[in-house]
Parts: structure tokens; sequence; C-alpha cells
């Protein structure tokens, strides 16, 4: 969601580091943003230049603004009051002297603002946030400003995190519970970022924040407070291991395709690289009275595909749930049940507080996470990196078929073949590359092409093609705005089959194991009611209008037949002159409920 980026150093180039800071954070969603730095030869006392703009950063520049060696940048995904510049973040007390910006939701904001009123205090905007600031300037009458955002912070309800520059020194003083924050550790300057990707320009040594830790981060030191004790903690850097190049285009025009062409190389690397894990991990599995899996979005849709990769290979029964629904569901757990977590960015709000829910039953719980030291990597027992690296397009890809990829190798390590998985992920990394050859892409294209004035999009599939089916539609939803639903094809005749009329797109999967005869029957019934058939299987049929080859990779099949779902609906978005990388209305990661 809002995207955080401050930065305090030597250098005087603040206002530059901070706007290209919150460039790379452009990929999470947001909808206006702003910029604050501290002006020149004002003294002890601190003010600023404040710049903020609805819409995209586009081509916006910000070297009008003054040189400075402290600056603070947001990107603002709107939650409370509309998309204004009034309700962009920075916002500022009443004196204009302390400069803040928030990511998450204060809960309690209209009972604190009402008061905060009749103490004579005076709101601008419509947003939630701007109560904090002057709820610090309202402490900070009878405490130190440190002291004032600590206070301040433990009056806030919901899961929220504030950066605050200090009214009379270069100093941010931040807190996070819930909502992500990271300190870069660097040379003669430091850093503050919403997310880690956006700090590898200029320091991999970080600090994850935990719930409750109060940053105090000026050009040469960092301390950690304990927000609730006031207390101080010792600090643990950690190094991040990805590269400024794998959060870069590259020569690609979209992450998306990027991500998308980066996905053989992945699997081949986690077929080799995951196995021991893979063993390790399945002994907790096996241990486990029982075994759910929970995750939101693309990441349900991978429990989905677990729970059909644990039953076909390693005859294991486990639940999943998404992760909004899961904590009306978990009655049972008990200190023996697992929970295995899926996530890519591992700050999934409703992932993380059904993970908590979990842990307060007793659970244990495991976290499949592609983000390095993110909440979930750190609230579970057991974690486990999907090693798919920075993932910035909205729509997840190499994300979801890692998580795949660890699914497969963990369900035969379950089984006790590990080497089978390790062979089926190989399978299929080679079709995956088939279908990401120039030829099987323009065919892809090319269908594109044909679908990209239709409304609504069919996608059928059984047992594991029915995920790949919901993500398949998923994905064309997401990036392109056509209406798509998957289902599993034994449901068409129970309701959906009466929306099918002549020419209404309808991919079929069809792989080569045990659905293919009963599927291959759905796609007939939807052809006698004028579908226009897209078969994506290991052989041609008659019945099929158009067909895309993908070949046989065992229970591995998901995954190409998923990148043909991927590569589709990012060819659907070109052809309707939309930008995949940043659907309306999403962020990539969903830190509010
Ligand atoms: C995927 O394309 C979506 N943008 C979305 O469904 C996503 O998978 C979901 O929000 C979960 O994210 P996570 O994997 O970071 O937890």
């Amino acid at each position: 969601m809002c995207g955080i980026f401050g930065y305090v150093g030597h250098q005087e180039d603040a206002a530059d580091i901070v706007f290209e800071g919150l460039k790379r954070l452009e990929y999470r969603g947001y909808d206006s943003w702003g910029i604050a730095v501290k002006k020149p030869g004002t003294g002890s006392k601190n003010t600023f230049a404040i710049r903020k703009r609805t819409g995209k950063i586009g081509n916006a520049k910000v070297s009008d603004l003054p040189k400075s060696s402290f600056g603070l940048g947001h990107t603002r995904w709107a939650t409370h009051g509309g998309v204004t510049k009034i309700n962009a973040h920075p916002h500022t007390d009443c004196t204009g002297s302390i400069v803040l910006i928030h990511n998450g939701i204060i809960e309690n904001y209209e009972k604190l603002k009402k008061n905060l009123i009749a103490h004579g205090h005076r709101f601008v905007s419509e947003t939630d946030s701007e109560v904090a600031v002057h709820l610090i300037e309202e402490l900070n009458k009878t405490c130190s400003f440190t002291e004032a955002v600590r206070k301040a912070f433990l009056k806030l309800e919901g899961l929220n995190a504030i950066i605050v520059m200090h009214p009379r020194a270069h100093t941010f003083v931040g807190v996070r519970n819930g909502s992500p924050l990271v300190v870069g550790l660097g040379k003669g300057g430091n850093y503050l970022a919403s997310d880690a990707a956006a700090l590898l320009p200029h320091t991999k040594k970080v600090y994850f924040l935990e719930d409750n830790d109060l940053v105090v981060a000026d050009a040469e030191n960092v301390q950690i407070i304990e927000v609730k004790t006031g207390k101080r903690k010792k600090i643990k850097p950690r190094t991040l291991t990805w590269s400024i190049k794998q959060a870069e285009k590259g020569k690609y025009p979209h992450f998306m395709i990027k991500e998308i062409h980066e996905q053989p190389s992945i699997l081949s690397e986690i077929a080799s690289s995951g196995l021991s894990n893979a063993k390790k991990l399945s002994k907790h599995i096996d241990q486990a009275f029982d075994t759910y899996m929970v995750g939101c979005g693309t990441a349900s849709y991978a429990c989905i595909a677990g729970s059909y990769l644990f039953s076909k290979i390693a005859n294991r029964h486990i639940n999943w749930a998404v992760g909004s629904e899961f904590g009306y569901q978990l009655d049972f757990l008990t200190p023996k049940s697992l929970v295995m977590a899926l996530s890519q960015s591992g700050e999934t709000i409703d992932t993380l507080e059904a993970v908590k829910k979990a842990k307060g039953k007793g659970a244990k719980i495991f976290a499949l996470v592609n983000t390095l030291g993110s909440s979930l990597y750190r609230e579970a027992d057991y974690s486990m990196l999907i090693g798919a690296g920075p993932e910035k397009a909205v729509a997840s890809t190499k994300a979801f078929t890692g998580k795949l990829a660890h699914l497969v190798l963990l369900a035969y390590a379950l089984a006790g073949k590990p080497k089978s998985g390790q062979s089926t992920l190989l399978k299929a990394a080679k079709a995956s590359k088939t279908v990401l050859t120039p030829e099987s892409r323009a065919r892809i294209k090319k269908l594109a092409e044909r679908m990209k004035n239709k409304e609504h999009i069919y996608v059928i599939g059984r047992g594991l093609s029915y995920p790949a089916s919901l993500e398949t539609a998923l994905k064309i939803k997401e990036i392109s705005y056509i209406h798509a639903e998957g289902f599993a094809a034994g449901e068409l005749k129970h309701g959906v089959i009466a929306l099918v009329e002549k020419g209404t797109p309808c991919i079929a999967f069809l792989p080569n194991d045990e659905t293919y005869g009963a599927n291959l029957a759905g796609a007939m019934e939807m052809k006698a009611r004028g579908g226009s058939i897209i078969g994506i299987s290991h052989k041609p049929h008659e019945v099929f209008d158009f067909y895309i080859p993908v070949a046989d990779a065992q229970e591995a099949t998901i995954i190409p037949n998923v990148i043909v779902g991927q590569v589709l609906a990012y060819y659907l978005a070109i052809a309707r002159d939309l930008d995949p990388d940043m659907p309306r209305n999403l962020a990539k990661s969903v830190t509010v409920k």
C-alpha cells in the first residue's frame, strides 16, 4: 500500500534521493505522493519545503526543491479522504514545524481528532493520518519530541507505521506496529523505507523494525527503543541478498514480462537448492496432527494447488483458507496443528492476522515468503524463502510459480521421494521455457488480439487445473480489466454455463492427467452453446478453436499452464493500451484490512 522513503545524511540532494526512492516504490500502487525536505539555513528550527501531487509521479521533477540533507517522501493509497493534494502526505502540525507520514489506518482517529480540535488544533485534511501529527504536537508541549512520538503512537489504535521529522534536529523518529518499516544503514547517511528493495541502490545493511519498535535515526546513529517500555534495544542488522539489477526492468518494457521470463531459471534454481529445506520442513508436516494452508489472492490459489499436490503425491489431507476467512474457522486448532502461510510480500495483513490468531491457539507456523525479514518471515516458527527475487509488478507471477515449485518439492519429500520432486520440477522449468519462446509468445499475443474486446472470459479446469483456472482469471481481471471467471469444470452445469453464448471465449486446461476426459467434456458442452474454445494442452483436439501447446510436466504441469495465463493477461493489457505493472485500484502489498 503506501510507500515510505526517508534520507538523513551528508549529501545535499535529499530531494532527489527521496524522489528516486519513491519511484522504486511506485509498484506498490498509489494515487498521490509528496516529499518534504528541510530548508537550508533555518538554524535550530526546521522549516520545510513540501511538494505534494495527485496521480502518478510520471515525469515530475523535484530539482526546484532546496538543497538539503534531510528529506522524507510518501506514496499514498487513499483510505480516509479522497485523492487530493491536501490529503496527500506529508502532513504537518499547526505550526508547520513537525512533518509526518503515515502508513496504515488509525482506527480511533475520530475520537482523537475531536479531542485535539477541542484543544485548538486546526485540521486541513480529511485523513486519519493528520491526527497523529497534531497529537505529537500536543504531547511535545510537556515532554521531549521522541517521547511525544512514543506516547502519541501508544494512543493510536490499529496497525500503523509513522515517521516524523524532528522539528529542531536532523533526526527521524519512526514507529511501526503492523505496517512494514525498514532502516537502511548507509555510509554517511541512514534511510527509512517501507520496502527493503527501495534501499538497494544505497545499502544492503538493513534492520527490519519489529512491531512496537521505535527508531531514532540521524546521519550517524540509529537507535531502537521499545515503544511500550521506552527502553533501548540492541539491533541485529541483516544483509539483503537481492541485487539492484534484479529490481530493475533491464531490457524489458515492463516488470511483469521481465518477471514472467525469469520463471524457468527460478524453477531450476528451486529444484536444485530447495531440496534440503523441503526435506527438513516435510518432517514438521509429517509430525503435525493437522495442517492448514493460508494465503490471499494468488497466494490462496497456491494453497489450493498445494492441497491437491499433497493429496496426489503424499496421500496427505491439507485444508486451506483465504487469510481473511481463516480467523472464522480456526476454533479446532491445537498446539499439534501446523499452519503454512504463503505470501510474496510477507506483509499481507489478512494472512498475518490469521497467523497471529493461529499462534494464539498454540499452532506452529510455517511461512513460505519471498521477502527476507518481512513480518510473516519473522512471525513464523519456521520460515522458508521462495527465492524468486524482488517481484515488482502488482500482478504476482514468479512468486506464484515459486510457491508451487516449493510445494511440489515438499509434497514429494513428504512422500519420501524427494528426487522425483526435483525431476518433476525440472520438467516444469523446461516446459515453461518453451511457453516463453518467441513463437509461443507470438501465438498467445495473437490470441490476445482476438480476445481484447470481449466482455467476459471463462476458464475451466479440474484437479490442479482448477487453481490454474482461478489464477488465470485473476491475472486477466487484474491487468486487462476484462471480466474473467475461473471455476471447477464440474461446476459448469451447476450454473455458469447459463452465461456462455456465441463467441464467448472459454479457456480449458487439459493436461495429460486424470482430468483430461472430464474436462474435455466440459469444453464440448461450452462449444455446444457457442463458446469459442481455447485449449491449453499437451495435444491438439478438434474441439479447440485455438490451441496453445504445453508439454507435460506431470503434477507440475500447472506451472507452465499458468504461465500461458500470465502471458495472455499481459498481452491483453498491452492490446487494451493498459499499463500491466500498475493496474488501477490495486496495491502490491495489502497492509490494510
Ligand atoms: C496477485 O496478482 C495479487 N496482486 C494479489 O492477489 C496477491 O497475490 C495477494 O494480495 C497476496 O499477496 P502476498 O503474496 O504478498 O501475500
